[in-house]
């Protein structure tokens, strides 16, 4: 997963690499080491000058790496605050949305949920509560341990596989809040395969997501979503959409679509 950040800049015999502020998700572009000769860099305008495309490209590409994988890390990075931020929110509704599925469905009890990208384990906690069955994946690992210290079962998984969830185990529910913004399209399309294979016939998917457009976030990857796109992306049959506003105004597209 790539993003684009840099493009090498042309001006006549001079080739420029520009690295905004220098800072990313926590930490600095290690300009200093990445083993290149340049013609001089400075710091203050975040510019490094080159006289080759080439090298300039090397550079830009590791520079491009570099905030790529501080971005993917954030979680990981920030994970006991994250957890703390987001343990309590209130997810009435949602819950709601996911209980009214559970209600519909031709299944004997308990039903057989999976929570994708469950983050502090917030959401997978309260329908255990209900004794629901619940699995979850996250690619953090310290979302992985925080779950399983909660008693809960969780697979640590690198979006769009699912393949580290046993074959046996297919859902009734599929769930997923506010993870869809941090997938490309290719993930996307391959991920909504892999959850169709792992949902009954008649299960659920239901997913949580907004459209703002984040994708400029020095801190995390994000990607913009359109409904219309996310729609037909999914390939199921789309049952009933709801609009859900947090408590900071931001509404989130939750809908829901039937196998
Ligand atoms: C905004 S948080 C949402 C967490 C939780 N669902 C909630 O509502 O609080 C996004 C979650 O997606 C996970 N995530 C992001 N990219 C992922 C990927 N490629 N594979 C697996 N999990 C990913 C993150 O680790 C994080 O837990």
């Amino acid at each position: 997963m790539q993003i684009e950040l840099q493009k090498v800049k042309s001006y006549e015999n001079v080739f420029v690499v520009e690295y905004y502020d220098g800072y990313v998700a926590g930490g600095k572009y290690n300009v200093q080491n990445l083993n290149t000769t340049y013609m001089g860099f400075s710091a203050s305008y975040g510019t490094i000058f080159f006289d080759n495309f080439d090298e300039a490209q090397v550079v830009a590409d590791k520079l491009n790496k570099q905030s790529t994988m501080n971005k993917i890390d954030y979680y990981e990075n920030n994970a006991d605050s994250y957890i703390e931020t987001s343990k309590d929110l209130n997810m009435d509704k949602f819950n709601a949305i996911v209980e009214e599925a559970i209600d519909s469905l031709d299944a004997p009890f308990p039903a057989k949920l999976l929570d994708i990208g469950f983050g502090a384990a917030r959401d997978m906690k309260y329908f255990k509560g209900k004794g629901l069955d619940i699995v979850g994946v996250d690619s953090c690992k310290k979302f992985v341990d925080n779950a399983k210290d909660m008693g809960l079962t969780a697979y640590q998984a690198y979006l769009p596989n699912l393949s580290m969830i046993p074959k046996e185990d297919i859902f009734d529910i599929i769930y997923s809040v506010g993870v869809l913004m941090h997938l490309d399209k290719k993930s996307r399309i391959e991920l909504f395969k892999n959850i169709k294979k792992n949902l009954t016939p008649g299960g659920f998917l239901i997913i949580s997501y907004n459209t703002l457009d984040r994708t400029n976030d020095s801190n995390r990857l994000f990607y913009k979503l359109e409904k219309n796109v996310i729609d037909s992306e999914v390939e199921m049959t789309l049952v009933s959409e709801e609009i859900i506003v947090d408590s900071r105004g931001i509404e989130w597209i939750t809908s829901t679509f039937v196998r």
